[in-house]
């Protein structure tokens, strides 16, 4: 046979769309169905009516629950296993060649031992099922920041969220023409259905979850779940994990990265990436509206998770969110934390363990000050107010395309990005942290992200509310080494002749009755405000031991009343607090070895010593 006839014995053996020229991706899903026995291969258009009979599929199987369609048009209501609700950090692993590589913040297999294993795992592990072979671009298709990846899934419910999350469809495979990059995904819920077994309304495995990276081959597998950051492989595993291990040897960023724009009354624009752990608003944060006093400002969305940033010819930093949607944290979501988000949700939205109204339309904790009377929440069970359980799971979530959103920047979908302005990188902390600083220097906010701590929440399986080091927000997603990261963070400020300021901030700082200091939501425009004015030179600040600060003056308080003694205390730099932080600081350095970058030892010690003065 000649390579011609060889080719269309391979795309008929595996009944591959005649637009695909790609004869390592044909083998490649050959050798994925020979393995994992399906009993059928769907090639995924990404159109919408595929999207349609998938949901309708999912409806008459259980898994998806159509909402009323005048409140919530063409919606859906998903409830999870309640042992699948999470993404699982102790099941994700970094499986490079040499331990070393992985670090001390990543679980670490040898990539031969993890491949037996996932061949045993995977033998069989989508009988009776479709695989859906589903192609996406993570950025604008054909940008030069963007790139491709395939996810084989037997999972419907992954198939139409990647549909929102991403830019999925044929159009991928002529990018990738007969020979382009594409990372290889493959996911399974592990459930297969022997001889006619029923199925259930969500399959996963209860016993075994693995979420599988291998950084040198770039490929991934996961298998055992079936929710969001596990099996929307895009999103955590390629566009962070696999991403990130890209940058590195090519010179750019993979972030967990909000974008917004600001722009003034005067019509000047700005952009800011910011990053926070999972769960710590930075949708809000992302589609903020200004508070009264701000009439004239305006805040637009470019992406709410994820950052790729590369230097650009100007001699800036260029980004572009490459997701294409948003996989929101439901409960605390409102018309007075986030109006663009209940906006962007009036439809074509597919919710995941949020509660059902009698009315047949959603609920989450926050939505409204007064719950309604009845609900079935998200475990499918009666739930009254006071009945001492959540009615949706804390971690409920909202699938949703970007174009919905109200407050999405023009420039979303730039296949060149847009120029960053500032950097700013927020945590979770009761005390110690104030409202916000600003670096010095490159390698004193390199030293703030690397050394953040946060308190956990529910978007991982694990304790709520302890403080843990969070590096970056990137913990749970550097693909490599986190000493070798910060060695690149350093790097990266004299990439371009302007790099970005960085700056630190804390909304959550609360005072000695517990409650939040700062009311935080639309009011974070006052810091954004002065942030991008001091990138344009114009605001002033002063000196502390933690960097440049405002002074009560320095913001604009128009609007509201907040007094310089609230002020103070969500500023306030608290000695002994920040000799334990430093002490926690010592800690994660400990760990790093000789991969600790030296510039960051020297940052710490002049840390202590202004901290001491
Ligand atoms: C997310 C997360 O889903 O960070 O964005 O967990
Ligand atoms: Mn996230």
């Amino acid at each position: 046979m000649n390579d011609i006839e060889s080719f269309s014995a391979l795309a008929a053996a595996v009944g591959a769309p005649a637009r695909i020229r790609h004869a390592r991706l044909l083998a490649w899903v050959r050798d994925i169905a020979a393995l994992t026995q399906p009993d059928r291969i769907e090639w995924s258009d990404g159109s919408d009516a595929e999207y349609a009979r998938l949901c309708d599929l999912m409806v008459a199987a259980g898994t998806l629950h159509r909402l009323d369609a005048v409140k919530r048009p063409n919606s859906f209501l998903a409830r999870s296993d309640p042992k699948d609700v999470a993404r699982v950090e102790n099941r994700t692993f970094i499986c490079s060649e040499r331990e070393e590589d992985a670090g001390p913040t990543n679980n670490w297999v040898a990539p031969a031992a993890m491949h037996a294993t996932l061949t045993g795992l995977f033998a069989g592990s989508m009988r009776g099922r479709t695989m859906y072979v589903v192609p996406f671009s993570m950025g604008p298709i054909g940008s030069p920041i963007a790139h491709i990846g395939i996810e084989i899934t037997d999972s419907p419910y992954v198939v139409v969220n990647m549909k929102l999350m991403t830019r999925m469809g044929l159009a991928v495979y002529d990018v990738l023409g007969t020979d382009g990059p594409f990372v290889p995904c493959v996911h399974s819920v592990g459930a297969p259905l022997v001889d006619g077994a029923a199925d259930v309304a969500w399959p996963c495995n209860p016993d075994h979850k693995y979420i599988v990276h291998f950084p040198e081959s770039r490929e991934i597998w996961s298998y055992g779940s079936g929710y969001g950051g596990n099996a929307l492989l895009g999103k955590k595993c390629l566009a962070l994990r696999i991403a990130s291990v890209m940058g590195r040897d090519e010179g750019w960023l993979a972030e967990h990265m909000l974008i917004l724009g600001i722009r003034s009354p005067g019509g000047e624009k700005r952009y800011v990436a910011a990053a926070f752990p999972s769960a710590c608003g930075k949708t809000n944060l992302a589609m903020l509206i200004p508070p009264a006093g701000f009439e004239g400002w305006k805040v637009t969305t470019i992406g709410d998770d994820i950052a790729w940033i590369k230097p650009a010819a100007d001699g800036s930093l260029h980004a572009i969110n490459p997701e294409a949607g948003y996989f929101g944290v439901a409960p605390g979501t409102s018309y007075e934390s986030n109006p663009n988000a209940m906006e962007t949700l009036r439809a074509n939205v597919i919710f995941t363990n949020v509660a059902l109204t009698d009315d047949n339309d959603v609920w989450w904790e926050g939505m409204t000050r007064t719950p309604p009377a009845h609900l079935v929440d998200w475990q499918g069970n009666d739930w009254v107010p006071g009945c001492g359980r959540p009615a949706a799971h804390p971690n409920a979530r909202f699938t949703v395309a970007a174009t919905q959103c109200p407050s999405l920047d023009p420039e979303w979908n730039n296949p060149a990005g847009v120029p960053i302005a500032a950097f700013v990188f927020g945590a979770r902390r009761s005390d110690t942290v104030p409202l916000v600083t600003q670096a010095r220097s490159w390698a004193e906010g390199v030293y703030k992200a690397a050394t953040m701590g946060s308190e956990t929440t529910a978007a991982a399986a694990g304790k709520v509310g302890e403080v843990r080091r969070d590096p970056f927000a990137m913990l749970p997603f550097c693909g490599y080494h986190i000493g070798d990261y910060f060695g690149h963070w350093l790097r990266m400020g004299s990439a371009v002749d302007a790099p970005p300021e960085i700056f630190s901030v804390n909304w959550f700082r609360k005072d000695a009755d517990g409650r939040f200091v700062w009311p935080g939501f639309g009011q974070n425009m006052r810091v954004l405000k002065w942030i991008v004015e001091r990138c344009a030179g114009r605001a002033e600040a002063v000196e502390t031991a933690l960097g440049l600060v405002p002074r009560y003056d320095d913001l604009d308080w128009s609007g509201i009343e907040f007094d310089a003694d609230r002020f103070r205390e969500v500023m306030r730099i608290d000695r002994t607090q920040w000799e334990h932080e430093i002490a926690l600081h010592d800690a994660l350095f400990a760990k790093l070895g000789a991969r600790r970058p030296e510039a960051l030892v020297g940052e710490r010690e002049r840390l202590r010593r202004q901290i001491s003065m």
